[in-house]
C-alpha cells in the first residue's frame, strides 16, 4: 500500500502543476519505502535521508512555481494560496531543523506521514480553483497571440 495515490488528487489541466503533483506523490512513497527499510536496518539511514532533502526541495520548487505562475497571471486569491504554502513550509522547516540540528529524523519522517493530508486537500480546493483559472488566463493569452 502506498502512502497516497495520484488518484486522490483532482486532475489539473495546467501541466507543470499536474506533473509537479505526480512527482512529489512519487516522492513521498519513495519515502515512505526507505522509512521501513531504515526502521528493519539503521545502516540505510543515508538513502533515507538523501530522498528527505530531494523532497525539501521538490517541494520548495513546487510552491515557487506555483506563486509564479499566480503572479504572472494575476491570480486574484495569490496572498490566500501563498499564506497556505507558507504556512506548511513554517511547519516543514521546524520538522527540518529538528532534524538537522538535533539528529531527530522521526520527526521529519512523521510530518512526511502526515503531509499527504494537507496535499490533498490543498490540492483538490486551493490548486484546482488556481489551475482553472490560469488555464482561462492562458487560452486567452494564446488567442491574442
Ligand atoms: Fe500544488
Ligand atoms: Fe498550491
Amino acid at each position: 500500500m502506498a502512502l497516497v495515490y495520484v488518484e486522490q488528487l483532482e486532475h489539473l489541466d495546467v501541466e507543470q502543476m499536474q506533473e509537479t503533483h505526480e512527482k512529489e506523490v512519487k516522492i513521498l512513497n519513495e519515502i515512505d519505502k526507505l522509512a521501513i527499510q531504515y526502521s528493519m536496518d539503521k545502516s540505510k539511514v543515508g538513502l533515507l535521508e538523501e530522498k528527505l532533502d530531494a523532497y525539501l526541495a521538490h517541494v520548495k520548487e513546487h510552491f515557487a512555481n506555483e506563486e509564479r505562475l499566480m503572479i504572472q497571471y494575476d491570480f486574484p486569491s495569490y496572498t490566500m494560496h501563498k499564506t497556505a504554502h507558507d504556512m506548511f513550509l513554517s511547519e516543514l522547516d521546524h520538522a527540518v531543523s529538528q532534524w538537522k540540528n538535533f539528529g531527530d529524523i522521526k520527526k521529519i519522517i512523521n510530518f512526511v506521514y502526515k503531509s499527504p493530508e494537507w496535499i490533498v486537500v490543498h490540492i483538490n480546493t486551493v490548486d484546482a480553483p488556481t489551475s482553472e483559472y490560469l488555464t482561462q488566463k492562458m487560452a486567452l493569452e494564446k488567442q491574442d497571440k
